[in-house]
């Protein structure tokens, strides 16, 4: 890249391009770090796909001049903040702050400026979630902190904001009217479409099928038997094993009846002294205790208990 610097400027301003290119690389290992971490634990990426870019010689000389400034490479480096960009597209608006919020923790970055244009959007419409943040960068003998521009959006606003950029260079600036409108009011349709698209995401995230729901019953039902057999030696009639309980009585009674029964039955039950163990001794009924009450909780409808005959 050249720029209309003086000869002996340009040796730094090649310095110069190589941090900002070294700090683009490092919030892209980032970020595909953190995109494959998520993608681990839910099953999803977060980030659609990444861009960046390094400023050109020309936006730059042209952003100093707009400025007023003179073209050295310390007013460049002091004033223009988006001469190393990245641009990450999300899905969901909802992933836009996540991703933004484990930026800012990273304890290497640091966050130089904030602008949350799709709380406060600008008034042509355009929509994003702008920091500016910056990266130490490792040489052999010293440690440069470096600026980048990070850009996040969904999939819907960059479509927007690129359609935006073409009108905006297209008109220089003065589009007609009517463009200018029909251009604002496809901004709202983006900003209903990605509510919508979040609210359609959350209600899929949390739906399980009527079967779903009824194979997780007999898990559950097996997984207690077995805790209970483990804990107790006790035989379950596997058929009455579980009945229905009224919601008024859950959970409250639930403890303290099946306690009693538990020791009364495992007790006649395993009749050997040595096999017997009191109920409250060893936690277990707590155990089983709480994860029916939490696997009620998470499961509207999921009311059973258990009772104790003899095989
Ligand atoms: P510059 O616009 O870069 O001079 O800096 P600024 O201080 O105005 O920063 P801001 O965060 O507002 O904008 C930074 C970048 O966001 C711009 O360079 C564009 O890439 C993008 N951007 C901001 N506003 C618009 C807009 O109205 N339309 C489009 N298409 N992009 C925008
Ligand atoms: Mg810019």
């Amino acid at each position: 890249m050249e720029l209309p610097m003086s000869f002996n400027e340009e040796e730094l301003w090649g310095r110069t391009l190589l941090l900002y290119n070294a700090a683009l690389l490092e919030i892209g290992t980032k970020l595909e770090i953190l995109n494959n971490e998520f993608k681990q634990a839910h099953q999803y990426n977060p980030i659609e796909h990444i861009t960046s870019r390094i400023k050109s010689s020309q936006s730059i000389a042209k952003k100093m001049r707009h400025n007023g400034r003179e073209l050295t490479v310390e007013n460049i480096v002091k004033y223009i903040n988006d001469i190393a960009g990245i641009r990450i597209i999300c899905s969901f608006t909802s992933d836009i702050y996540r991703i933004a919020d484990l930026i800012a923790k990273q304890s290497d970055i640091t966050v130089l400026k904030v602008k949350d244009y799709i709380v406060n959007p600008k008034p042509n419409g355009y929509t994003s979630y702008h920091m500016i943040v910056s990266v130490p960068i490792f040489l052999s003998n010293e440690v440069i902190d470096t600026k980048v521009e990070i850009q996040i959006r969904t999939i819907a606003m960059d479509f927007w904001a690129s359609l935006e950029h073409k009108i905006y260079y297209k008109f220089e600036g003065h589009a007609p009217d009517h463009i200018t409108r029909e251009l604002k009011e496809c901004a709202d349709l983006v900003s209903f479409l990605d509510r919508k698209m979040v609210a359609i995401n959350e209600e899929v995230q949390n739906y399980r099928a009527p079967e779903q729901e009824e194979g997780r019953e007999v898990y559950l039902t097996n997984l207690i038997k077995e805790r209970m057999k483990d804990a107790y030696g006790t035989v379950i009639d596997e058929k009455s094993a579980i009945e229905e309980v009224k919601e008024s009585e859950y959970p409250l009674s639930y403890k303290e009846e099946s306690t009693q029964k538990i020791n009364e039955e495992t007790h006649s039950i395993s009749g050997e002294e040595e096999n017997w163990r009191p109920v409250e001794e060893d936690g277990m009924l707590k155990v089983i205790t709480e994860q029916v009450i939490k696997e009620k909780e998470r499961t509207p409808g999921f009311l059973s208990r258990f009772s104790f005959r003899k095989a």
